[in-house]
């Protein structure tokens, strides 16, 4: 039996409408109705975030030099009309944007970092490298270039933007576009963090020592992922990434003639000995299921063949996922090289370097931060498109800001087979996919705009 013809124009037209919900939620999914990455993507808009990218590409620049980069920074804040602070820690720059309300409620900070590295071409990538002719061509070390043969690339021998903070400095200035346009609907602060020195020199730690973010409750960080397929962003709630440092190690014996070491004290016996015992730390010491990690990454001393050396220098790095599991490494690395230099009959010192490089505390994510830009994600990007991490020992300045407030941090996809941008952070091949731009900035200023409307509802 048919059904009623009214009846059945009545279901096709509610089928219909049902359909094109579907269709524009698709096309544009929107946070209470605002269209975030539409706008971002918008042809004009997407262009002008590609030309700041690769402005800031082709001049990088180490960390605390960023001169050229932060002038860069506050030139577009002054053209899109955001007030900002300057400088903080330096070359840093922290824009302003109130909302209607004139300062009521709560205050999100955003954070880009701007700092590039220094290029050392592993020995690997010089023997992989190929010229046209398919041989292989022999590098100049001192002055390691960037390996990316493209129109934009690095014009600043021996740096390189290989971390992507060029893209996410570019994302940071798109959401001040994005906010700074929706300035009277938001229902609080929001600033905008561009950072020196994430690079080892834990810039975070100097711009949070200047008091610009003390009326902060809440910070939201995005960093490039070659792994991550483009569109896609991926973290999770807790311990994310490491806290990371260092050690320099000297050991001292006396020097003498290799025929009669009864005469010399060894300390390069000393040294191997005790880099084998450093590795003994976490196989014997540590929880299997917590996670740690000491490399010893280089050894220097002695020079001829015949000549036992007086000292030798060896260093690296040491890694946990945990506070506790950080101090205790700190405190058995050097128990273990003192004694062992002792059994050796050598003396030793270990620096760890904390007044020139700052140790990085772990990265810890807070589960209601967490959550809040995972679901501001996948309404933007779709659930299929937000995942789920998993710890890795690589480690953030961004720590010291999730120390402090409620933070999260997020990986954000910049893979594409197409245009070889696949290769890891800090290769001298590292490429990305600028489609990424975009969503970095939608994403922020989508994750600063919902969190200041719930904590405005929760305050009422
Ligand atoms: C990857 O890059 C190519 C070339 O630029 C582009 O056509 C394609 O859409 C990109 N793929 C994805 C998944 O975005
Ligand atoms: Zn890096
Ligand atoms: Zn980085």
């Amino acid at each position: 039996m048919a059904p009623p013809p009214s009846l059945l124009a009545a279901t096709s037209l509610l089928l219909f409408l049902f359909l094109l919900l579907l269709l524009s939620s698709r096309l544009s999914p929107a946070l209470g109705g605002d269209d975030l990455l539409g706008a971002a993507r918008a042809p004009g808009f997407a262009a002008w975030l590609r030309g700041v990218r690769r402005r800031i590409h082709e001049h990088p620049e180490l960390g605390f030099e960023e001169h050229r980069t932060s002038e860069l920074v506050r030139a577009e804040l002054d053209a899109i009309g955001v007030t900002y602070a300057w400088p903080v820690a330096q070359t840093g720059v922290v824009a302003t944007i109130a909302g209607g309300g004139g300062g009521d409620g709560a205050v999100v900070a955003l954070r880009a970092d701007m700092d590039a590295l220094p290029l050392q071409v592993p020995f690997r990538t010089l023997l992989n490298h190929k010229n046209a002719f398919g041989r292989v061509t022999l590098l100049n070390l001192a002055e390691p270039e960037e390996l990316v043969d493209w129109e934009h690339k690095s014009k600043e021998s021996g740096k390189m933007h290989a971390c992507g903070h060029d893209a996410h400095t570019t994302m940071l200035l798109g959401a001040a576009k994005l906010l700074h346009s929706r300035k009277d609907d938001l229902k609080g602060t929001v600033k905008l963090v561009f950072q020196p020195a994430e690079e080892g020199y834990g810039g975070a730690f100097h711009v949070l020592r200047e008091g610009v973010l003390d009326d902060v409750s809440a910070i939201f960080g995005l960093h490039v992922d070659p792994s991550l397929p483009v569109g896609s962003v991926s973290s999770k709630p807790g311990p994310f990434l490491a806290g990371s440092g260092r050690f320099l190690v000297t050991v001292t014996g006396k020097g003498g003639h290799a025929a009669g070491p009864q005469d010399a004290v060894d300390p390069i016996v000393a040294a191997s000995s005790t880099i084998v015992n450093l590795q003994l730390l976490v196989a014997r010491e540590i929880d299997p299921l917590q996670s740690a990690v000491v490399s010893v990454t280089f050894m220097k001393g002695g020079h001829a063949h015949n000549v036992i050396p007086e000292s030798v220098s060896f260093g690296g790095t040491f890694r946990s996922l945990t506070t506790e599991g950080f101090l205790y490494l700190k405190k058995r690395i050097k128990e273990i090289v003192e004694a062992h230099a002792m059994v050796h009959r050598c003396t030793a010192t270990v620096d760890f370097m904390e007044d020139k490089l700052k140790p990085y505390p772990a990265t810890v994510n807070d589960e209601g931060m967490y959550n809040h830009a995972r679901e501001v994600a996948e309404t933007m990007l779709g659930q299929g498109n937000v995942n789920r991490g998993v710890p890795i020992m690589g480690a953030e300045d961004f720590a010291f800001y999730a120390q402090r407030f409620a933070g999260a941090f997020f990986f954000i996809g910049v893979h594409n087979k197409t245009m070889e941008a696949m290769h890891p952070l800090h290769s001298p091949h590292f490429v990305i996919d600028e489609d990424v731009l975009p969503v970095g900035a939608a994403l922020h200023a989508g994750v600063a705009i919902e969190y200041l409307n719930k904590n405005a509802a929760t305050a009422n």
